[in-house]
């Protein structure tokens, strides 16, 4: 599915969001904090915007970003070679599930807008933790249902209107796959229990444009 509307994500992206993926992104960079000399891995990269979003953060650090859309990869790796930073960056064909790295490689792990996809979403949070390094952190943005019934109502209202878009941008269906996904997805709290139950400790959610959005976070154990 998202091979099939890799070509026009991005637009999508901008257009569902009215351009406010953009500052998510930068808050959910902010959140990672990442630091000079870092290693850092993006699961889900997509297009690879959280990516390339680490890099204008911090100086001197390597990204990895896996998924398994490799339609997807390909644009991330025509930006990544646009921009000039192909040394900082490798884009691989990987699964959440099964990721091909070493227990304890990553000072820092980021995913966007991919978990509601995962259908062993705890599974995966067990896989971000082993390869995480003690005292690494984890942060997931990920779009979430808004308790508010105001709210709530304001979603209902424009929420037909993204497929619409999509179809537009040629990937109606996905795009009601999407929306549809987010009511399916668990709320704030219990995405907070399964980082937990993982193992994640300093488990955290910061709920953004009136809960639409949240970034979770957590932390893996630091070394005693
Ligand atoms: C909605 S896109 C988000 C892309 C990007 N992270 C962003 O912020 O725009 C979701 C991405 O998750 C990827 N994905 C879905 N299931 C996955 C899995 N099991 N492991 C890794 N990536 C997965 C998809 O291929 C897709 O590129």
């Amino acid at each position: 599915m998202f091979d099939r509307i890799a070509k026009n994500y991005d637009a999508a992206n901008r257009a569902i969001s009215m351009g406010m993926d953009k500052g998510w992104r930068r808050k959910t960079i902010k959140e990672l904090c990442p630091f000079r000399g870092g290693r850092y891995l993006d699961i889900g990269t997509g297009t690879g915007d959280l990516v390339f979003e680490i890099l204008d953060q911090s100086a001197n650090v390597l990204v990895d970003g896996i998924d398994p859309a490799e339609q997807m990869l390909e644009i991330a790796r025509s930006k990544a070679a646009k921009r000039g930073v192909g040394d900082a960056v490798s884009f691989l064909t990987a699964d959440a599930l099964d990721l091909p790295m070493g227990s304890e490689t990553f000072d820092g792990i980021v995913s966007g807008f991919c978990f509601r996809n995962i259908e062993r979403r705890q599974k995966a949070l067990e896989e971000m933790l082993r390869v995480l390094k003690p005292g690494g952190k984890l942060v997931i943005l990920e779009a979430t249902y808004p308790s508010n019934p105001l709210v709530r109502l304001g979603y209902r209202l424009y929420t037909p209107w993204v497929p619409v878009i999509g179809k537009i941008l040629g990937g109606g269906a996905a795009y009601k796959y999407l929306m549809d996904s987010i009511e399916n997805f668990p709320k704030p709290e219990v995405v907070m229990d399964m980082f937990t139950e993982a193992g994640f400790v300093e488990v955290h959610c910061s709920p953004l444009t009136f809960g639409s959005v949240s970034i979770f976070s957590g932390r893996k154990q630091a070394a005693v």
